[in-house]
């Protein structure tokens, strides 16, 4: 209660933990959350200035004595490949970094792009621009060349941070040069009037070389000192931006994140919902290109000086037993994983899990969607041998850490309900009216009060902020998940309740994948529904009308997954494509969706479809539906 009543006393305890160069002066946490009392804004411990590299880094090697402990045991796809970095070696590589950057005119409010797979030096790029206060955006390494054009325009970079070749797959991709990035960007834009890309080389020997655009990471950090004072920066001033998918509108959005208030959060979710301990092992498998790896990877278990694996491979190579191969090899106690991985590995039955002691394991969490009964109990039953708690953790990249969660061992878990709201959080159900429902209930999952680590605008659009999150219930923040509350108060999230589809954990407006789908010339009209899917959760089934006097044939269906891959990326890769010749519509011309999806899992309930202009366009469709992938 003393997080809700008296927010200023329960984070003010969290607060001390930390090193403030000034002390705040207001309030701790204010805000409106109410479009009709004017502007949305939070604001938390206005006043103090931080840094928060500061805080993870220096704070743990001199006060805490921390210097020699393990911040990362970093581990590659090939099995041998591998690195340990302590927290003093991780505070002069990120010194050194920021002194580089500094070198190439970064300065404080700056935005940088970092496009770089699970290696250290991402971590250190991250935390170097943090310690000069510039801004991160990082753009996960999966997506397409024109998806981190669009991200570098949107928020105006005036750097790309990269390596010469990832690790995405079993194999090697080499990626497009960056300089064709930074080409295509700038003759969209004139914003990036400084074109330079610092490039890692990794794991490749040759990396395409632009020398007027190209820098060598290598030789810039060799010239580099390791000291650095941080910048001290304001509580509000710009954390990092990370792009998510919106519902309307420019599919994108920038999620800005603030200094003190995601620090403290991040610090505070990571240490009470993994019940974290100093001789943890922890390892969350994610991407730090996604806000897992952000605030569960990077932020959270370094501010508590957490000792952490950072993986770079895949969960089934060489072979499906390598996650557990690592477990025992570092002794996980903590780990932190997704559904669609969890169903993945459990299509293999529990042999290969079982080769592996997995003795070490205390907790199990997951994240990214809700979590089917039958995966939670093969993670509990198989991976946990029954003794560990699992926390399942709702949040989004908006809500910067956990919002609804059981912390372990002390909330009695039911497979499948993310449970009860983290310190601080204030959830509602509401009706289609707006009214808050009490008791059991089903409808929009609203937060009524702000936390601290909450996003604070849309990146350059505050105007979009305020429309996508407390338009639609003025006084409330809208999560765009539909919610369950059972009879003893348990939260259970039932999906998206708007056009956006959540594929393997990722989400993906069906909006986006429309406009790729139509920029192809064939295609006249596209409408893009989620089927269910068994490991990815929900899989892409695309209706495309094509132009007069084209036909569909097999080389078209290809080229249309292709053209969606490389316009956004492999994870957008269509699963379906079906020939429409007619979408149903509305008599004002509004598409069916309601009707898609239950073709596109030919369900032949459709409910109430009246207002359909005309209904034998449905019947045609169900016959020419696609039955395999
Ligand atoms: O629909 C919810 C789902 O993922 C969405 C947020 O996606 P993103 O911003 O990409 O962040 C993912 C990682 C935090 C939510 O709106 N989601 C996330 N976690 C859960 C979940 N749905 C059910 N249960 C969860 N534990």
């Amino acid at each position: 209660m003393k997080s809700i009543e008296n927010p200023d006393e329960f984070w003010g305890d969290v607060a001390k933990d930390f090193f403030w160069k000034t002390k705040h002066t207001g309030q701790f946490l204010d805000y409106n959350f109410d479009v009709t009392k004017g502007e949305i804004f939070v604001k938390c411990m206005e006043g103090a200035s931080t840094n928060i590299s500061y805080n993870l880094l220096d704070r743990n090697v001199h006060e805490r004595k921390l210097g020699d402990k393990v911040a990362f045991y970093w581990e590659g796809n090939e099995p041998g490949d591998e690195l340990t970095v302590t927290y003093r070696e991780l505070l002069q590589r990120v010194c050194q970094f920021a002194n580089v950057l500094k070198s190439q005119g970064v300065k404080k409010g700056d935005r940088v792009s970092i496009y770089m797979p699970m290696v250290v030096e991402l971590v250190v790029a991250m935390l170097a621009c943090a310690r000069i206060g510039a801004v991160h955006s990082i753009v996960f390494a999966g997506f397409s060349a024109e998806s981190l054009c669009e991200r570098i325009m949107d928020s105006q970079c005036s750097l790309l941070i990269t390596a010469g070749q990832f690790h995405l797959r079993k194999i090697n991709l080499p990626r497009r040069s960056p300089q064709e990035h930074w080409e295509g960007a700038a003759s969209f834009s004139k914003l990036l009037l400084q074109p330079k890309c610092i490039m890692l080389k990794h794991l490749s020997k040759e990396v395409p070389w632009n020398p007027e655009v190209d820098l060598c990471w290598h030789a810039l950090v060799r010239g580099a000192s390791d000291e650095c004072e941080p910048e001290w920066c304001g509580s509000e001033d710009p954390l990092f931006i990370l792009y998510t998918s919106g519902s309307t509108g420019k599919p994108k959005v920038g999620i800005l994140h603030t200094v003190s208030g995601y620090m403290l959060y991040t610090a505070a979710t990571f240490k009470l919902v993994f019940d974290y301990q100093l001789d943890d092992v922890y390892w969350c498998t994610a991407d730090i290109g996604w806000i897992t790896g952000h605030s569960y990877i990077t932020y959270g278990p370094l501010a508590n000086g957490a000792t952490s694996v950072l993986f770079e491979g895949l969960p089934t190579y060489p072979d499906v037993s390598r996650m557990w191969e690592i477990v025992d090899k570092y002794h996980v106690t903590k780990f932190y994983t997704a559904p669609t991985a969890i169903r993945l590995l459990m299509k293999y039955g529990s042999e290969p899990v079982q080769k592996y002691k997995r003795e070490s394991l205390k907790v199990l969490g997951t994240v990214g969607e809700p979590i089917n009964p039958e995966a939670w109990q093969w993670y509990y039953n198989v991976v946990g041998e029954r003794r560990c708690p699992i926390v399942d953790t709702f949040w989004q990249t908006e809500t910067g850490g956990h919002v609804l969660t059981p912390l372990p061992a002390a909330t009695p878990m039911k497979p499948g309900s993310a449970t009860f709201p983290f310190f601080g959080v204030v959830p509602a159900i509401l009706n289609e009216s707006g009214e808050e429902l009490e008791g059991p209930s089903e409808g929009y999952l609203v937060f009524k009060q702000p936390w601290p680590g909450v996003m604070r605008t849309v990146y350059g659009n505050h105007q979009r902020f305020e429309t996508t999150y407390f338009k639609k219930f003025p006084g409330y923040y809208v999560t765009g998940d539909g919610c369950r509350r059972d009879k003893d108060g348990y939260y259970w999230i039932t999906g998206r309740i708007d056009d956006m589809l959540n594929v393997s954990g990722h989400l993906l407006s069906t909006a986006e994948v429309e406009s790729a789908l139509v920029e192809h010339e064939a295609v006249a009209e596209a409408a893009v529904v989620g089927r269910p899917h068994p490991v990815k959760g929900e899989s892409l089934y695309c209706f495309v009308t094509l132009a007069d006097g084209v036909t569909y044939n097999r080389t078209l269906e290809a080229e249309l997954k292709k053209q969606v891959r490389e316009k956004i990326g492999a994870i957008a890769t269509p699963d379906y494509i079906q020939n429409a010749p007619a979408l149903p519509k509305t008599r004002s011309g509004k598409i069916m969706r309601r009707v898609l999806r239950k073709i596109a899992c030919d369900e032949r309930d459709l409910g109430d479809i009246s207002t359909l202009a005309d209904s034998s366009v449905v019947e045609q469709l169900f016959q020419n539906r696609c039955c395999t992938a």
